[in-house]
C-alpha cells in the first residue's frame, strides 16, 4: 500500500516513519512543487501524479501564537491544502487521514469532548483547524479526522521540552493550573494511524472523526509536577530542588487564548479500534528518558 505523507519532519511525521516501517511512505519534498502546503493546487497535482492508495496529513502551521499575524498563510496550510488533499483523495478513490486538534473546541465545562460535539474554536489556530475539518467533509466521504491532544516527542518543541528547558535555568517555574488535557506521545499516535491504514486495507475503514490521547487527564501544572518528579527519580541533576508554581491562563494576556478544557473522550476510539492507549504518565516517562 502506497501512502503519501505530509509533515514528515514533525512530531507525528517522524514517529510514523520510525514506527511504521512496513508502510510504503511517499513524502513530497517541501522545497519542491507539491510539498509546500502554501500551494494547495500543486499539492493536488502532486497527489494525482503520485497516485497513492492513502494520504496522511500530519503537516500543519502549529505555532499557535504566530497564527494571527500569519492568518492567511496558516489558513492555506491548515485548511485549504487539506481540502485539496481531500479533493485529490476523492479523485483517486484514496483514503484520507487528517490530523486535527482539541483546540477546535471552546474549552468550556469539565466534561471530555466527544467527536460529535459542536466545534467552536476560541483562537485563530483553532479556527483554521476547524475550517479544515469542515472543508474535508465537503470534499470526500472517505476520510478519518484524528483529533489529538497536547503532543510531545523528544527533540521537538512542545510543552514538555519547553518546560524542561525553563527548568534547567530557573529554580522556580510557573505553570497554568486551569488548562486541562492529556499529554500524548507522538510515538503513540503512529500505531493508531497504522491501525487505521490496516482497517482501510481490510476493507473495514473507520470513517469520520475520532479522538485519540494517552489515558488520563491533568492540568498543565500537574503535568509539570509529574515531569519534575520523574526527572528527579531518573537522577537528572538540574531537576533537583526545583519548584513548580501555580499560575492562571489570565496571567499571560499577551498570548493567544487557550481553551481550558481540552479533555478528549477516547471511549469511541477504544471501541472502534479495540485499542487501549497507555497512561499519559507512562508515555511521558519515555519522552523524558530521551530528553537531552
Ligand atoms: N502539537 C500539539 O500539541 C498538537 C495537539 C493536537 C493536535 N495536533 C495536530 O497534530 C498534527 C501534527 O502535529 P505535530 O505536533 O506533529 O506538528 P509539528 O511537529 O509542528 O510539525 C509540523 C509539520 O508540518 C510541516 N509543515 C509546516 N508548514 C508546512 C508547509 N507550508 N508545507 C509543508 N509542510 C509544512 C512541518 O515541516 P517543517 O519541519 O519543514 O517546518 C512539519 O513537518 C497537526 O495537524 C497538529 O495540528 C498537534
Amino acid at each position: 500500500m502506497k501512502v503519501a505523507l505530509f509533515g514528515q519532519t514533525g512530531q507525528v511525521g517522524v514517529a510514523l516513519l520510525e514506527g511504521c516501517p512496513k508502510v510504503q511512505w511517499i513524502c513530497a519534498d517541501r522545497n519542491r512543487a507539491g510539498g509546500d502546503l502554501r500551494e494547495p493546487e500543486k499539492v493536488y497535482q502532486w497527489l494525482l501524479d503520485t497516485r497513492p492508495d492513502a494520504i496522511v496529513n500530519a503537516a500543519a502551521f502549529t505555532a499557535v501564537d504566530r497564527v494571527p499575524e500569519n492568518y492567511d498563510e496558516a489558513m492555506t496550510v491548515n485548511a485549504r491544502a487539506p481540502a485539496a488533499m481531500a479533493r485529490a483523495a476523492k479523485a483517486l478513490g484514496a483514503y484520507f487521514i487528517h490530523l486535527s486538534t482539541d483546540y477546535v473546541f471552546d474549552g468550556s465545562g469539565v466534561k471530555p469532548w466527544e467527536p460529535g460535539d459542536k466545534v467552536c474554536p476560541i483562537n485563530a489556530y483553532g479556527k483554521t483547524k476547524a475550517e479544515a475539518e469542515k472543508r474535508i467533509a465537503e470534499e470526500t466521504d472517505f476520510f478519518t479526522i484524528l483529533r489529538l491532544s497536547w503532543l510531545h516527542a523528544p527533540g521537538h518543541v512542545n510543552f514538555v521540552t519547553s518546560f524542561c528547558k525553563r527548568l534547567q535555568t530557573q529554580s522556580e517555574v510557573s505553570v497554568v493550573d486551569d488548562q486541562w488535557g492529556s499529554p500524548t506521545a507522538a510515538e503513540d499516535v503512529a500505531p493508531v494511524i497504522e491501525r487505521l491504514l490496516q482497517n482501510f486495507q481490510n476493507q473495514c475503514p473507520v470513517i469520520g472523526i475520532v479522538h485519540f490521547a494517552n489515558v488520563g487527564f491533568c492540568s498543565r501544572y500537574e503535568c509539570a509536577c509529574e515531569i519534575v518528579d520523574q526527572l528527579q527519580k531518573l537522577g537528572v541533576s538540574w531537576s533537583q530542588g526545583k519548584r513548580v508554581l501555580r499560575a492562571k491562563t489570565s496571567d499571560f494576556p499577551a498570548m493567544e487564548p487557550r481553551p481550558c478544557n481540552c479533555r478528549l473522550s477516547t471511549a469511541e476510539f477504544t471501541k472502534k479500534l479495540s485499542f487501549t492507549p497507555r497512561s499519559w504518565q507512562e508515555a511521558l516517562r519515555e519522552t523524558l528518558t530521551q530528553y537531552d
